[in-house]
């Protein structure tokens, strides 16, 4: 599909065809596109917990406002942004560091990221949410890229999810994402209602 049909016609779908599965293959391929994704560094905060399991979805769902379109979905992502991503010791940082640098950077590199992100909770928050919001853009549009549908979530109980799921400390759901087809015969409506460029631009020096 054209990008800009992809960015005019995607929308969160609200009911799925609990028949139509996605495919492993497929699901594996929009998660590793997601994943050309721009974040802070290139440290890539953002981890995956696949729900295919209708127990599971069940027991999400019951967590998330009851939403129907959790156990209609063949798949829910739920998607993890890493608090602790821009310091030394954290697993991806340290692939990060052994994949792409040079040992004469490490000393810069952990004070850069220390310097931006380690000052605060709500400056490590921000740098797992940024980051993980832009993975899940990119992964939903490359899952309409594939025909299939989305609707990302933020209806849910976060810290009665992390329990139940039993999701490490340093992990901050940002979102969930349905997965699937969209209910035969849906009625997609037209977009919304969006700012104007006017409304969007604040100033402009
Ligand atoms: C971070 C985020 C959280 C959302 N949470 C929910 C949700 O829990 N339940 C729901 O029905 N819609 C949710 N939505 C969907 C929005 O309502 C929807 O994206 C918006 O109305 C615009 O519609 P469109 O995506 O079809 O263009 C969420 C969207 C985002 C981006």
């Amino acid at each position: 599909m054209e990008f800009n049909n992809i960015l005019t016609s995607r929308r969160a779908i609200n009911f799925f065809d609990p028949e139509k599965d996605v495919e492993d293959a497929t699901l594996r391929q929009i998660i590793e596109e997601a994943a050309m994704s721009p974040s802070s560094f290139n440290l890539q905060p953002w981890k995956v917990v696949i729900f295919r399991d209708a127990e599971k979805k069940k027991a999400l769902r019951a967590l998330a406002w009851d939403q129907p379109k959790i156990t209609e979905a063949p798949v829910v992502l739920m998607l993890l942004g890493d608090r602790d991503g821009w310091q030394e010791g954290n697993r991806t940082f340290e692939t990060l560091f052994s994949k792409t640098m040079l040992p004469e950077q490490r000393e810069w590199f952990i004070n850069a990221t220390k310097s931006l992100y380690g000052t605060s909770e709500l400056s490590s928050q921000a740098f797992a949410n940024k980051n993980v919001g832009l993975f899940a853009m990119s992964l939903m549009y490359a899952a309409s890229d594939k025909g299939l549908h989305t609707h990302p979530m933020d209806g849910f109980d976060h810290d009665g999810v992390k329990k139940a799921f039993d999701i490490p400390a340093n992990y901050w759901i940002p979102m969930l994402i349905a997965v699937g087809h969209a209910k035969p015969d849906l009625e997609i409506h037209p977009k919304a209602w969006r700012q104007s460029f006017e409304e969007m631009v604040l100033k402009a020096y």
